[in-house]
């Protein structure tokens, strides 16, 4: 891993290796950062799993992954008909997880370029499949450098951010929408420092956030989720900073759990709570966050940590994935067109509306 300002191909969590016979690969972001490595998805079944278990995962790389994974699954269903295996394939990947927008935005960008190549060949099919797929990889490379050059300015020079989860290259198809705002103050030479929040059950900021930015040598302070009031009281953030999974037209934000405590502390601190976003995080189609699917996943992952046991067997467990922040308590949204201040429906429609 090169340190410095550049990134190196370790972030790169998606990777479509060689022509539509080629592979689908990812970085198994469940083994990071004590083992690094690339697994291959082979079949339909083996992408819906890597979405599912988190071997992918960050809203854009799983949209960007399941672009891919159309073309797997197209490829795979061969001896069906055209539509039948459109329907399958994407059947398969909206099954994966609820709640991240960019995921349902790709499929059904998906879905609407394949049934323009209906009746064609299907080896031809998969070679304009695989070209879009590629292309909406390449936009959100380029939405992650346009989040960033909107964003740098707000990172507080001289002062520290604190970030939620993990949006960073590993979780996008380029250098990460909260993640990718602090990467590019760094190239601005802008000096700062972040504190990770570990975010239980799963560690994204431990395992994921402390990695991606120790290895491109920013000044990272790892904190437990319980410690990060006392850390706003003892006047050490600036500003609060972090991703979305699904935002509604008013500005509600569905991210990990954990970011609605964090939104709530930072409005009783003064401090100033953004978040960065991709258009295609946005779901126009709900009034507010009450709409937004919310992912409740398996107890074991708060029975214990990373295979091991900590509380006692069987014991009741409630595990939503994410939580939604209501508009109000957000400054801004980072967007790769600029900037929503203070968002609601009108904001969000002024900044979206005629782009989208
Ligand atoms: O469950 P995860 O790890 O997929 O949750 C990811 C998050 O909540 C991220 O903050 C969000 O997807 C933004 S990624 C740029």
């Amino acid at each position: 891993m090169e340190r410095g300002n550049t990134m190196d191909e370790r972030l790169d969590a998606v990777v479509w290796q060689g022509d539509v016979e080629g592979q689908l690969l990812l970085v198994d972001q469940r083994r990071l950062p004590q083992v690094w490595e690339r697994i291959a998805c082979p079949s339909l079944a083996s992408v819906v799993e890597a979405i599912a278990s988190l071997t992918v995962r960050g809203a854009p790389a799983i949209g960007v992954a399941a672009g891919y994974g159309v073309v797997v699954g197209m490829r795979e269903l061969r001896g069906l008909e055209h539509e039948a295996a459109l329907q399958q394939t994407v059947e398969a990947l909206a099954g994966s997880r609820p709640t991240a927008r960019n995921l349902f935005e790709v499929l059904e960008r998906m879905r609407s370029r394949a049934e323009e190549l209906a009746g064609q060949p299907r080896q031809a099919v998969l070679a304009r499949l695989l070209e879009h797929a590629r292309a909406i990889h390449a936009e959100d490379r380029a939405r992650c450098e346009a989040i960033g050059e909107h964003g740098w300015r707000l990172v507080p020079a001289g002062g520290a951010v604190l970030t939620h989860c993990h949006a960073g290259a590993l979780a996008t198809g380029g250098i990460g929408t909260a993640l990718g705002v602090l990467h590019r103050a760094r190239r601005e030479a802008v000096a700062f420092a972040v504190y990770a929040g570990e975010t239980r059950p799963l560690l994204q900021g431990a395992r994921l956030t402390a990695w991606e930015l120790q290895e491109t040598g920013a000044d990272v302070t790892l904190v437990c989720d319980t410690m990060t009031a006392a850390l706003m009281a003892a006047g050490r953030v600036d500003m609060v900073l972090v991703g979305a999974d699904r935002i509604a037209r008013n500005g509600d934000t569905a991210n990990k759990i954990g970011t609605l405590g964090l939104a709530v502390m930072a409005h009783h601190f003064g401090i100033p709570f953004y978040v960065a976003a991709p258009s295609s995080t946005f779901d126009l189609k709900l009034a507010d966050g009450r709409g937004i699917p919310i992912e409740e996943r398996d107890a074991a992952e708060v029975r214990g940590v990373r295979g091991t046991p900590t509380a006692p067997d069987g014991v009741k467990v409630w595990n939503p994935a994410f939580d939604v922040t209501p508009a109000r308590l957000i400054r801004g949204i980072i967007t790769q067109f600029g900037v929503i201040e203070s968002p609601c429906e009108a904001s969000v429609a002024a900044m979206l509306g005629a782009r989208q």
